[in-house]
């Protein structure tokens, strides 16, 4: 018995996705050094064309060529250890698929070793957890375009549909695929950020009930904020513990962990020179959250307002909220665009945009009218110029400043907005004050400016006179 695809790394995502796979008619094997793991997968596989094995040498010979092997094991160490363990039993054309979530330095040195041997490497991304992974994630595949061709319909079948639509698509040579993995993930990290700062604002400052919380959310999801984290965030606010019947909400410690690719994002950023503010927010916001304790006795030392200064509306929020997003999905896809320039990529942004609108955990009804603008014109500089989406901007953005205004009055930490406004606002400003930074520089390290009145670079040796 030959099989259509092999996967590596037997764990809840992996077991998920090969079931998936084989659910959609095409024989799979599994690859795991636990009998548990293999057990459970065949024993849930059981409708299917699946199998598990121990064995790696087993595993490569029973797979069809040009072999077809996915990796969903940890980042890291553990991708080189099973490529490396692989090498002696493949043969030139079959293509090894990182579906986890890789750096992309990691994934391009990947890359060319297994290209010098004739193996193809497809870094790919995979957005949507473990339902995703067994319903239908979003899949985001990178590296040699015939590699992709080969495995293709597995990931058209297996991946999330929007009006019949996979979302999966090619999107470019290399590591673009884990590149803009990073990126959902990125906005990801941001959009929830700015989504606690409302529950904050609505906990904190309207003494809202988590009833009240759930409610909203549910109102908010079927309108223009429809999207996977406003649902998820509207059932959370529902659930209570059966044994003590208490919101489960209330009970968990307000320190959120990370494992690392918003921060990668935020890293990678800065080194391509790109702004993406609110992405950078959201990782500081992760790392202050773990200060519990110094964070207690601040509280201590300085108090908040003994009652709450102005008022607020839930409209006021969801208007706010809007902006928001506008203005992650705006950073993460101007990243993109400049990245793609330098790395080469040939990234589409309607393409990518059409297949964040199912299956990841960023599917938003947004998306669609991002596709439109991409569409438009694929070479829009930035999200917040197309004629549709600044008019959602101007509709929204008093709401997003009240919001930001009673948030600063009362204390209430709002990072992630706040930098959204201010980005949006030094986007639209022609004239900010970095003549005086670059006067600076050239007063104490004679760092040398620019002229509005002259071209040429200059140097004033008076400065202090
Ligand atoms: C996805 C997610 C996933 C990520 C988690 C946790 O697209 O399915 O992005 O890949 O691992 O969201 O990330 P953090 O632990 O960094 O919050």
């Amino acid at each position: 018995m030959k099989y259509d695809f092999g996967l590596v790394g037997l764990g809840v995502m992996g077991r998920n996705f090969i079931l998936n796979v084989a659910e959609n008619g095409f024989s799979a094997i599994g690859l795991s050094s636990k009998k548990e793991s293999i057990e459970k997968l065949e024993n849930d596989g059981k409708d299917f064309v699946v199998k598990g094995t121990t064995e790696t040498k087993v595993f490569i010979e029973s797979l069809t060529v040009p072999r077809k092997v996915m990796l969903l094991v940890p980042a890291g160490n553990p991708v080189d250890s099973v490529i490396d363990s692989f090498l002696p039993h493949l043969s030139p054309g079959d293509i090894i698929i990182d579906g986890g979530n890789s750096h992309y330095d990691d994934t391009e040195r990947r890359f060319e070793k297994l290209d010098k041997l004739n193996i193809h490497f497809l870094g790919t991304g995979v957005s949507g957890g473990s339902k995703g992974a067994r319903l239908g994630p979003s899949i985001m595949p990178g590296g040699n375009k015939d590699a992709y061709d080969i495995v293709r319909p597995i990931f058209e079948k297996a991946s999330a549909k929007v009006n019949d639509i996979p979302c999966v698509s090619y999107l470019g040579n290399t590591s673009a695929g884990h590149y803009v993995k990073m990126i959902h993930n990125g906005i990801e990290y941001a959009m929830m950020q700015i989504i606690s700062e409302a529950y904050h604002i609505m906990k904190l400052g309207m003494k809202m009930s988590n009833q009240e919380i759930h409610q909203t959310f549910v109102q908010w999801n079927k309108g223009k904020l429809n999207s996977y984290l406003i649902e998820i965030t509207s059932d959370i606010f529902k659930a209570k513990e059966v044994e003590t019947g208490e919101y489960l909400i209330d009970l968990i410690l307000d320190k959120a962990k990370q494992k690392g690719t918003g921060k990668w994002t935020s890293q990678s950023a800065m080194d391509f020179g790109v702004a993406v503010p609110t992405i950078d927010s959201s990782v500081s916001m992760r790392i202050l959250s773990s200060f519990k304790e110094t964070r207690r006795s601040g509280e201590k030392i300085f108090s908040k307002p003994k009652s709450i200064i102005g008022d607020i509306e839930v409209n006021d929020i969801e208007n706010a909220l809007i902006y928001g997003f506008i203005m992650c999905y705006a950073q993460g896809l101007s990243q993109l665009k400049i990245t793609s320039e330098e790395k080469k990529y040939g990234l589409n942004y309607e393409e990518i945009c059409k297949i964040w609108r199912g299956g990841c955990i960023i599917r938003a009804k947004l998306l669609e009218e991002f596709m439109f603008a991409f569409n438009k014109n694929p070479d829009l500089v930035n999200l917040i110029f197309d004629s549709e989406i600044s008019e959602m901007i101007k509709e929204s953005d008093s709401y997003a400043r009240k919001v930001s205004v009673y948030s600063i009055n009362n204390k209430i930490p709002s990072l992630a907005l706040n930098s959204s406004i201010s980005y949006f606002d030094a986007l639209t400003t022609e004239k900010l004050p970095m003549n005086l930074i670059q006067a600076q520089r050239d007063c104490f390290g004679e760092h040398t400016f620019e002229r509005v009145d002259m071209n040429g670079t200059f140097h004033n040796e008076n400065w202090q006179s």
